[in-house]
């Protein structure tokens, strides 16, 4: 069996991050989204994997390189243009070959990874498996409609009525009539080959399509509310651990990860959270679910909820929550009898300004 992975996204609701960094690339607990991905399919037994880029294949690469590093043999394939989930299928025909295969999403993520849901496949011997989870809002993602036994009867793409609550998580399994799915469907009205309509067609052909519906946490990153949430969730299992240093003067509350080379000084610190090497945290509050990466500056300031990327600083500032402050990014006070606001935001940037 083989996996492939999807990320070629441009990710425009996560600009002004996005610009310079793949969406999949951000860190949650300070490991990228993406790693998460790869360890979950390394778990579920898989080694050989197609990673469909598009336009941020530079940095996918420069990151993930041959997968070595998860255990993995990492194939790149090149998307020339968003053409949809399908036509990603399409391109990676020959590296598909006539294995099976676990399709990914790039930009989800699912608390205990998808080990259940491989063997859900193998076992039912479909032709393909869905990934399902109830939704309040399911008109934001496919709907799948199933019968009494679990099998998948009706898929549809984002609809205005849905008929169910079950909506399609980011992870799909296909046997390799999934090809001739993918050749007998075509462009949607927002021009993109669905994987969607490729299931259906299984579906419309008499062909038995599975499913396993996961009560488990799980996300697909959109927006910057994604994120936060996110790293909320996985700072939760995070275990604390010192391995910098933390002077007298300071005190770490609940399970924080202080990272080697890290220097913690006259700060207070409350978990859950993770400090990256090289990071100096001085006279500061950190509160929690926050991820501070390495390298990174926090002086005299407080911040919570919130996620600082690698050699950014913060300095004199008295409260940043609910906040992604992206690389090298330097945030700093403007003196007190000023109330004048001086911005140098990049395009597409979001600041919320207090009054
Ligand atoms: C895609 C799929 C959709 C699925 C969703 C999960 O939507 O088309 O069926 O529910 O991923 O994240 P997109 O994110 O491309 O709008």
């Amino acid at each position: 069996m083989k996996a492939l992975i999807l990320v070629g996204g441009v990710g425009s609701r996560l600009r002004p991050i996005t610009h310079t960094s793949a969406k999949q690339l951000i860190p949650v607990a300070n490991i990228p989204v993406l790693s998460y991905v790869l360890n979950s399919i390394k778990e579920a037994g898989i080694s050989e994997v197609g990673m469909v880029v598009g336009a941020t294949a530079t940095e996918i690469r420069a990151a993930v390189g041959d997968g070595a590093q998860f255990g993995l043999n990492v194939t790149y394939l090149q998307q020339d243009a968003p053409r949809g989930l399908a036509d990603a299928v399409l391109i990676s025909r020959d590296f598909l070959g006539d294995d099976d295969f676990v399709m990914y999403l790039g930009d989800n993520y699912v608390v205990d990874g998808i080990v259940d849901f491989v063997e859900d496949f193998r076992r039912d011997k479909a032709a393909a498996q869905v990934m399902l989870a109830r939704v309040d809002d399911p008109r934001r993602f496919g709907v799948a409609e199933l019968d009494v036994d679990g099998r998948v009867t009706a898929v549809v793409e984002k609809p205005q009525d849905p008929r169910s609550d079950l909506a399609i998580v980011g992870v799909y399994a296909f046997s390799p009539l999934v090809h001739e799915a993918v050749a007998g469907i075509k462009p949607s009205w927002r021009d993109e080959l669905e994987i969607t309509d490729a299931v259906q067609w299984l579906v419309d052909q008499g062909h038995r399509v599975g499913s396993t519906v996961i009560d488990r946490y799980w996300k697909d990153i959109a927006g910057v509310d994604d994120v936060l949430e996110m790293n909320r969730h996985v700072l939760e299992t995070v275990e604390g651990r010192v391995d910098g240093e933390v002077d007298e003067a300071s005190e770490l509350v609940g399970r924080v990860v202080v990272e080697a080379g890290a220097k913690v000084t006259g700060s207070r610190i409350v978990g859950p959270a993770v400090i990256g090497p090289d990071t100096v945290v001085q006279d500061s509050y950190v509160g929690p679910f926050t991820s501070i990466d390495g390298n990174c500056r926090i002086t005299h300031s407080e911040i919570q909820y919130s996620i600082v990327l690698r050699g950014a600083s913060i300095e004199g500032v008295a409260r940043v929550e609910d906040s992604v402050i992206g690389r090298e990014t330097e945030v700093n006070a403007a003196p007190r009898t000023s109330t004048a606001h001086r911005l140098v935001l990049g395009d597409h940037s979001r600041v919320r300004v207090g009054c």
